[in-house]
Parts: C-alpha cells; sequence; structure tokens
C-alpha cells in the first residue's frame, strides 16, 4: 500500500539514494531540507523546509505533510573540522531527531526510523557485538558526547507512546559520495599516507554500501517489529585486512606501520580508537527476524566496485 513518508537529510548520500526507492515503490515521498538552494536535486513529490532543530517550524510543516513514516538521515559529520562534525552530530541527536519524534507524534505518523551506529558500541567482550551490547557512553571527549546523546536518543525513540520506534546501526557508511570514495576524507588520508596501520592493534571495523544502508529502510515501512537493528555487511574486518586492501584498489601507498604508543603520538584519540579497539557488528537479527541480505555482503566486492574493478 502507497504510504506518505517523510524523509529528514533528504540531500545527503543516504537520502538521496533513499528518495527514489521510495517512489519506485509508489509512496508519497516529502523531503525535509533546510536550505532552499538545493531544491530541484531532490527527487521527491513534495518538498518542505525546516531545520529539525527548530521544533515550531517541524512541527507545522509535518502536520501539514500527515506522514504515515518519518525517517531521520540527518548528521552533522559532513563537517570539516571533526571536533565539530561531532558536536554538531551530537546537537542532532539530542535535540534534532527528538523533535522530529515530537512533531511526527504529533502529525499522527505510524513509525519512526531513527540512525544509529555500531561505531557507538562500548570495545569490550567479543569482537563481535550484536544489539544487546553496550553502547560506550562513558567514552572520552567529543566521542562520548555524540555516544550519549545517542544513546539518549534511541531509548525515547523505543519507548515512546503512540508511535513504533526503530533504529538502524549503520556500519562504516562507503560507497558513492561517501568518504571512501575519491574525494572524500578516508580516500585523501589513505592516498596520503596518513592512515597507518597500528601493528598492535586490533580496531574492527563493520562496513555498510549506502545502497544497503538506503535499501534496508524499505524492510521497515510496514514490516519488521520495534527496535533497534545492526545494519552492516556480513565481514567485520580489521584494519589490518582492509585497509591495505583498500589502499592497493585505491590506487594509493602501501599503508605505513606505526605501533599503537607511535600512533598515541601522531593521530587523533577517535582514529587510534578506530585502528585499535574498535569493535565489529553482526546483523544476525536483521536476517533473522527479516531474512535481509545485504547487496553488498562484503566490502572487498564493494571497494572493488567503487573502484570500477569489480565484473558487472
Ligand atoms: N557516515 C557514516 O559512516 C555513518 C555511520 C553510521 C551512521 N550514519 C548515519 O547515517 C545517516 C545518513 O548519513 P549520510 O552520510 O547520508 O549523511 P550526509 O550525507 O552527511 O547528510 C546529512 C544530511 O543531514 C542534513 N542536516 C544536517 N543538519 C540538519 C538540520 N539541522 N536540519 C535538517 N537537516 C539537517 C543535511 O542537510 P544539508 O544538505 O542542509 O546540509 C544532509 O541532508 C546519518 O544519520 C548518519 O548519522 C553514518
Amino acid at each position: 500500500m502507497p504510504l506518505r513518508v517523510v524523509v529528514a537529510g533528504a540531500t545527503g548520500v543516504v537520502g538521496r539514494k533513499l528518495l527514489p526507492l521510495l517512489r519506485e515503490r509508489e509512496h508519497h515521498v516529502t523531503a525535509l531540507v533546510r536550505k532552499t538552494d538545493r531544491l530541484e536535486d531532490v527527487p521527491a513529490d513534495e518538498v518542505v523546509v525546516a531545520d529539525v532543530l527548530d521544533l515550531e517550524g517541524l512541527s507545522d510543516r509535518l502536520r501539514e505533510s500527515g506522514p504515515d513514516v518519518v525517517i531521520d538521515q540527518t548528521t552533522g559529520f559532513g563537517a570539516a573540522d571533526r571536533d565539530e562534525a561531532m558536536r554538531r552530530t551530537a546537537k542532532l541527536r539530542a535535540s534534532g531527531s527528538k523533535n522530529l519524534l515530537d512533531a511526527a507524534v504529533q502529525a499522527g505518523a505510524r513509525r519512526f526510523i531513527a540512525p544509529g551506529m555500531t561505531a557507538a558500541y562500548r570495545p569490550h567482550g567479543h569482537d563481535v557485538l550484536d544489539e544487546e551490547a553496550p553502547l560506550w557512553t562513558e567514552a572520552p571527549g567529543c566521542w562520548g558526547e555524540v555516544v550519549r546523546a545517542l544513546a539518549s536518543m534511541e531509548e525515547e525513540v523505543l519507548t515512546r507512546a503512540g508511535i513504533e520506534g526503530f533504529v538502524l546501526r549503520y556500519g562504516s557508511l562507503y560507497g558513492p559520495d561517501t568518504e571512501y570514495a575519491p574525494g572524500g576524507d578516508i580516500h585523501a588520508r589513505v592516498c596520503g599516507s596518513e592512515l597507518p596501520l597500528v601493528v598492535d592493534g586490533m580496531g574492527l571495523t563493520s562496513f555498510t554500501h549506502v545502497d544497503d544502508a538506503a535499501g534496508v529502510v524499505l524492510e521497515f515501512l510496514e514490516g519488521g517489529d520495534p527496535g533497534v537493528y545492526n545494519v552492516v555487511d556480513n565481514e567485520p574486518a580489521e584494519c589490518s585486512e582492509w585497509l591495505p586492501a583498500y589502499a592497493r584498489m585505491a590506487g594509493g601507498p602501501a599503508p605505513v606501520s606505526l605501533t599503537a604508543d607511535q600512533a598515541k603520538a601522531q593521530l587523533d584519540w577517535l582514529t587510534v580508537h578506530q585502528l585499535t579497539e574498535q569493535r565489529g557488528a553482526t546483523n544476525f537479527r536483521i536476517r533473522e527476524t527479516l531474512g535481509w541480505r545485504p547487496t553488498w555482503p562484503s566490502w572487498r566486492e564493494g571497494f572493488a566496485n567503487l573502484f570500477g574493478l569489480w565484473p558487472g
């Protein structure tokens, strides 16, 4: 049945992939954007201008749209400065997502789909974590701010009366227009020998191709039980595996090797954490409960596709 769907973050990497998928399935799509200068690029039935940090304007716009489902794909991670990006993201999760949830409830929406991150899991215990693992709310610095805001947002989304809440915890997003694509930050750091291998570190990364980050949303418009789902590929990878493979496929130099102490002296805290202690995530729950399978089951094929090395 066609639904009325509102997408916040419609101009983002995932948002731009999601809109056409929704329209192909004949849903009525309202794109929520905060600037008027990119409206013609947004393939939606209706475009409304609102900032998710402005509850009043947001509530008015959502009431007019009368949505069945509201999807949040906003983030502040696009900011050039990493600390600023984290602060903006923390604010968006602490205030923006909650405003969107309030506005969705007031507008009579039946479902709310929120963005989570598998990178927010506390690094302890098993190498590969499921949805029951705790988020790292006591993490240091700006990262701690992001995780605490995420945890609080997730709690609200899952417990709010009158609406079914879903949290999709994505892995590290890669694919066209992401940080991993030419022009993106990871691509630049790898090609500039600024992302080393930490020889005594065992950081794991779970990846999610942007096709899967967008496509999985369709599963939750009507299906699935409310709750939290890891949306990641099948192959969490140590940096000693994915980083040299990525560098090779990107045509960059082989990554230099550092000890953990050298890495701590040369790199920012979050990068060291990711390379040395971050855990991966399993997609077992979403596979078992919804039968979901990633279009890109492994970053190996996904990276190859990104650099035109994958047949077909
Ligand atoms: N990248 C990753 O590795 C990763 C990992 C886990 C989860 N995620 C989550 O995945 C989702 C999609 O990420 P993405 O890479 O597609 O993001 P993106 O390309 O950076 O797009 C972010 C979107 O948020 C919008 N936005 C920012 N502040 C806003 C505000 N105050 N009001 C309304 N809209 C606002 C932006 O609009 P403008 O065009 O106006 O700037 C843009 O459309 C995000 O929720 C992110 O947190 C990402």
